[in-house]
């Protein structure tokens, strides 16, 4: 406890007026690890109105030098890679290693994003009016991409780096200006990022990171009119917000219940490997988690073995000893696992491990005959816990699949090319892997999900596209 991590606003480092502060429990000791501002609402509206500014004239810096900025800054990300990492550690209970990962990819990110944004924003279009009917050539349309303003970004707990940078370089190299609400766990590790930012020496008010209470100033910060484009990554409260803002674009991102359809020709170690990797990496604390498995019958019983022995060799502890499986992000997380899985215990799941839970902690678990009555079977539980369901056709895997409200990713396992893309042709999600566990990279691939799982794809390219509006001039000629 102690000191309190300021926000960053108007390109410095501010205390919040409020004289409050949130804190930040840590997942594995559960105490107060950090204090972060408690922003209030016309800390916020200061924000706006220099990020607004500041749009301005990034809007009219030459493309190559926005792009020269955000190599610098993704250089000094991958420099400050250990003390990022260590506050996800802290604040999220991310595997040391991982946490060292997440901050190199985002480094890489957004060099790409650099690169990808010079190129595709480089380029604009001539149209000419004589291929619609009535028209002489006398018309000529110069069109290109240009910066919506202010852009809001709110990423969330598991990837308080990863997933703002994902939006805030497109939201850059396209002449916007940023506002960051990161997560509250994850809060100083997005800080932290932001410096790198503030040490590349972008122009103030251009990045300007708010912290504070969601009850404070989420509806405030989502429903301001001085926000041009949301993007948001996280649970349903993106639903809320869909249906608060304004005439903005929007993308989002709100979880998954991936599926895992396992057909009976299968590499079988192969599709153990994946679930064990799928399910359970970051103790299943990922959108794009396998979150249900739909095997077949006949293979079942060998999976859920090799399975079984692969869960037995997980390490199970503290973040900072790079163990497999580490403590939830919350204890309201770890309550809501337990309420699924006390769930299926109720209606006749087969554990294929002890339940075991202490604080945040809770054990790999692996429930067998899970059956569609069951809770499980359809919500996310984003923890360490998946469900198994048999199946006996391929049609009932893909009914069970396009069941769910959610449709964000899902993989299928066979060695027949053919019935993979049918299958994967049936399946509504917006990525379909074969032959591999679901995931959201690499980063410059799309990644939208249909239904309840977001609106407006990402991915480098199309995270920068949706940042830009199209501005057209059009010559007339006598
Ligand atoms: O949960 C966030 C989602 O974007 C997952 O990313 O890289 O773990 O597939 P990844």
């Amino acid at each position: 406890e102690g000191e309190v991590y300021r926000y960053y606003a108007d390109g410095e480092w501010r205390a919040s007026a409020s004289g409050k502060s949130v804190a930040i429990v840590n997942p594995t000791t559960r105490q107060t690890q950090y204090r972060v501002q408690a922003c209030t609402q016309e800390e916020v509206n200061k924000v706006m109105e220099v990020a607004k500014v500041a749009q301005k004239a990034w809007a009219r810096t030459p493309l190559w030098k926005r792009a020269e900025l955000l190599h610098k800054a993704a250089a000094i990300l991958k420099e400050h890679k250990a003390p990022i990492a260590e506050c996800l550690v802290k604040e999220i209970a991310k595997p040391a290693k991982d946490a060292v990962s997440e901050v190199v990819r985002s480094g890489d990110l957004v060099s790409y994003t650099a690169e990808e944004g010079v190129r595709i924003l480089g380029e604009g279009k001539l149209l000419v009016s004589d291929s619609f009917p009535g028209n002489e050539r006398n018309k000529y349309c110069l069109s290109s991409k240009v910066p919506l303003g202010v852009v809001l970004a709110i990423p969330p707990f598991n990837y308080p780096v990863n997933l703002a940078v994902s939006k805030i370089g497109p939201a850059l190299i396209a002449g916007n200006a940023l506002v960051l609400k990161p997560p509250t766990q994850g809060a100083v590790a997005a800080l932290h990022m932001v410096h790198c930012f503030h040490l590349a020496g972008f122009p103030k008010g251009l990045i300007n990171c708010v912290t504070g209470k969601g009850s404070e100033i989420g509806d405030f910060l989502t429903m301001h009119p001085g926000v041009n484009c949301i993007s948001f990554t996280g649970g349903d409260t993106g639903i809320a917000i869909s249906k608060k803002a304004g005439m903005v674009p929007l993308q989002m991102e709100l979880g998954g219940k991936d599926a895992c359809i396992v057909l009976e020709d299968a590499d079988l170690d192969l599709v153990a490997a994946n679930i064990v990797k799928g399910g359970f990496s970051y103790s299943g604390q990922r959108c794009t988690a396998v979150k249900v498995v739909l095997i077949m019958e006949s293979v079942a019983d060998i999976v859920v073995e090799k399975v079984k022995a692969k869960l037995a060799k997980l390490t199970v502890g503290p973040p900072e000893a790079d163990s497999d499986i580490t403590p939830v992000v919350t204890e309201s997380s770890a309550n809501f696992i337990e309420g699924l899985v006390i769930d299926a215990k109720e209606k006749g799941a087969t554990f294929c491990q002890e339940y075991r839970r202490e604080g945040n902690l809770i054990w790999p678990l692996l429930l067998d005959h899970v059956r569609p009555d069951m809770r499980i079977a359809w919500e996310e539980p984003f923890g360490p816990v998946l469900p198994v369901i048999r199946i006996n056709s391929v049609e009932e895997g893909i009914h069970h699949c396009n069941a769910s409200n959610f449709g964000l990713q899902g993989c299928v396992f066979t060695k027949d090319i053919n019935k993979a893309i049918m299958i994967s042709d049936a399946m509504e999600t917006g990525t379909v892997q074969i032959n591999s566990a679901p995931a959201r990279g690499p980063d410059h691939f799309p990644f939208q999900g249909l239904k309840d799982s977001g609106i407006g794809s990402q991915g480098i390219t199309n995270s920068i596209n949706m940042m830009t509006k199209v501005k057209s001039t059009v010559i007339n000629l006598p």
